[in-house]
């Protein structure tokens, strides 16, 4: 498979002022209490040290590792926790912050399973969004932008592990030579 960047699909100050104005909406809604950012690794690291820094909120950092796709571009729709939070969320206000919505499936297991330990509320924080590649019914609270189905890179988001650390988020397109 030979990739190259087709296009740059969000540019850097979108992005920034984007998450800024999620930031004013988060701190808005949780004014005067303490929240929990989950942040899933890898793909979000980049939003979430950018979001965190807006935020004026007392927060706490956690991080989780979960399983979705292999090496491709198609979600398995299985999910695995690798890494889970390392402090119990109980009665806890907690936000999870995610890279990219796509078919659902991640962010819909993830959210029940975190529901089951009975947090005081769960909402979902995402930066970018592909509503039509749902499998499963998944709304998110907070979202950056709605994207077409493409495949995309950058801003944490990678293919096969590359490109998460370009600025802009850029479409990638794979093509057989
Ligand atoms: P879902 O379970 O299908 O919603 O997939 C969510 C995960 O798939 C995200 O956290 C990303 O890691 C990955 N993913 C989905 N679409 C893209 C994309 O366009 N580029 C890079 N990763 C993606
Ligand atoms: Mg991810």
């Amino acid at each position: 498979m030979v990739e190259r960047i087709k296009k740059v699909l969000i540019k850097e100050a979108d992005v920034k002022a984007r998450v800024k104005q999620l930031a004013e909406e988060i701190s808005r809604d949780y004014k005067g209490q303490t929240v929990v950012l989950i942040c899933i690794l890898s793909g979000a690291s980049v939003f979430f040290a950018d979001l965190v820094r807006e935020l004026d909120l007392d927060v706490r950092f956690e991080f989780m590792s979960v399983s979705s796709y292999g090496g491709g571009t198609v979600s398995s729709g299985e999910v695995k926790i690798l890494k889970d939070v390392s402090y119990p969320i109980v009665g806890k206000h907690v936000i999870i912050v995610e890279d990219i919505i796509d078919s659902g499936c991640t962010l819909s297991y993830l959210k029940r399973v975190l529901e089951q330990r009975n947090p005081a509320s769960i909402k979902v924080c995402t930066i970018l969004d592909k509503p039509s590649r749902r499998k499963v019914d998944f709304k998110g609270e907070y979202v950056g932008f709605e994207i077409p189905d493409e495949f995309v890179i950058g801003y944490g988001l990678d293919y096969d592990g590359k490109y998460r650390n370009l600025k802009d988020v850029c479409v990638l397109e794979l093509s057989e030579e």
